[in-house]
């Protein structure tokens, strides 16, 4: 039996990726390029949606790139490569963006809170045919699975509708796809807000953990992180939302059960706890830090991996866009 496709994809938007979004959905990749044909894309024509130095773009796409190849998304065993590097995603997106809704595009909520918070002056058009690019990304590798958070949930059931939707207006080009939803790890919150997801959103950097920070500020990131009433290491989402959410990071790093955790930690006080968790975080993270930067201080080796990539890449997709064009009637 042929191994099954997954693709998933994700902006350059910052120079380090966090914990959220490694633990969230990252890890994941890892996992599954394994027994998946698996399509791992930084999707950077998508990061056009929020304006940027274009240097400081530049960087980021390939920090984005060489980070993921140091939490082991490995190109010998996936296809890891750059949106931009593969035409046929501008190509198709054009094609779904005729056969999308004006309202239904205006119904994605989370375009409908990126352009309430910015106001209409301030939100450009990229940002409202967001999804539909998202789903070009998708439908053009005939995509069994897209592992992503909670969050991308109604992009992939756009993504679905475009594709049945296409199918049965035209001929029968894409495979459906179905969604990943990262349940187990869902979720990391900020270390100062633990209430609230880790998000570069944040108001501060305090409480979010980066994964090129260096030991030290990692250090420092945890002894200063909000605890709770009490002195027990107990997981209690409701009354200790602090302490929970280390148990959960150091119970997805170390991959000891929370239950033992809690024993372990038994008469222990919170400050022993926060001390073990950041050991357990950069003993992980240092690594991944020294990997990126060998990448990204020979980028020649970087780009030659990239390169690769896009090559795997834009045969799978070309040959799906040529189809397109021909059931759609272009010459
Ligand atoms: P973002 O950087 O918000 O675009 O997120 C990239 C990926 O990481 C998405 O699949 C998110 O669902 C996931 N992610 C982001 N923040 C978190 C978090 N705090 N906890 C778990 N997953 C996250
Ligand atoms: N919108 C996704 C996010 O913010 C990123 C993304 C773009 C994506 N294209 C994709 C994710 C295709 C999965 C598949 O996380």
């Amino acid at each position: 039996m042929s191994k099954k496709r997954v693709l998933s994809g994700i902006q350059p938007t910052h120079d380090s990726f966090h914990l959220g979004n490694y633990l969230g959905a990252l890890k994941q990749w890892v996992e599954l390029q394994h027994d998946h044909d698996a399509f791992y894309c930084v999707v950077d024509l998508h990061a056009l949606t929020i304006e940027t130095d274009p240097k400081v773009l530049q960087k980021r796409i390939l920090l984005s790139a060489a980070q993921l190849i140091a939490i082991g998304v490995d190109p010998s065993k996936c296809t890891l490569f750059i949106q931009s590097h593969v035409p046929a995603h501008n190509q198709l997106a054009w094609v779904l963006e005729c056969i999308t809704g004006f309202g239904e595009a205006g119904r994605m909520t989370q375009f409908k809170d990126k352009s309430q918070k910015g106001g209409t002056d301030r939100t450009n058009v990229g940002l409202f045919t967001y999804p539909i690019l998202q789903a070009a990304d998708i439908l053009l590798y005939q995509a069994d699975f897209v592992p992503v958070g909670e969050d991308q949930r109604q992009h992939i059931e756009l993504t679905r509708d475009l594709g049945q939707r296409f199918n049965s207006k035209f001929n029968e080009i894409f495979n459906i796809p179905q969604p990943q939803i990262i349940k187990s790890l869902a979720k990391i919150n900020d270390l100062q807000d633990p209430t609230a997801k880790m998000s570069k959103s944040a108001s501060s950097m305090a409480g979010v953990i980066e994964l090129l920070d260096s030991p030290e500020v990692t250090l420092k990131k945890f002894k200063s992180s909000v605890t709770d009433d009490g002195k027990e290491v107990k997981f209690d989402e409701k009354s200790k939302p602090g302490i929970s959410n280390l148990l959960t990071i150091h119970s997805a790093l170390s991959g000891k059960s929370i239950q033992d955790l809690e024993g372990e930690f038994s008469g222990k006080g919170y400050g022993d706890f926060k001390a073990a968790v950041a050991e357990v975080v950069i003993s992980k993270l240092e690594p991944i830090g020294k990997r990126t930067k060998e990448l990204m201080d020979d980028q020649g080796e970087l780009i030659r991996i990239l390169n690769k990539g896009a090559a795997r890449a834009n045969e799978v997709a070309t040959a799906t866009l040529k189809a397109v064009y021909s059931a759609i009637g272009l010459v």
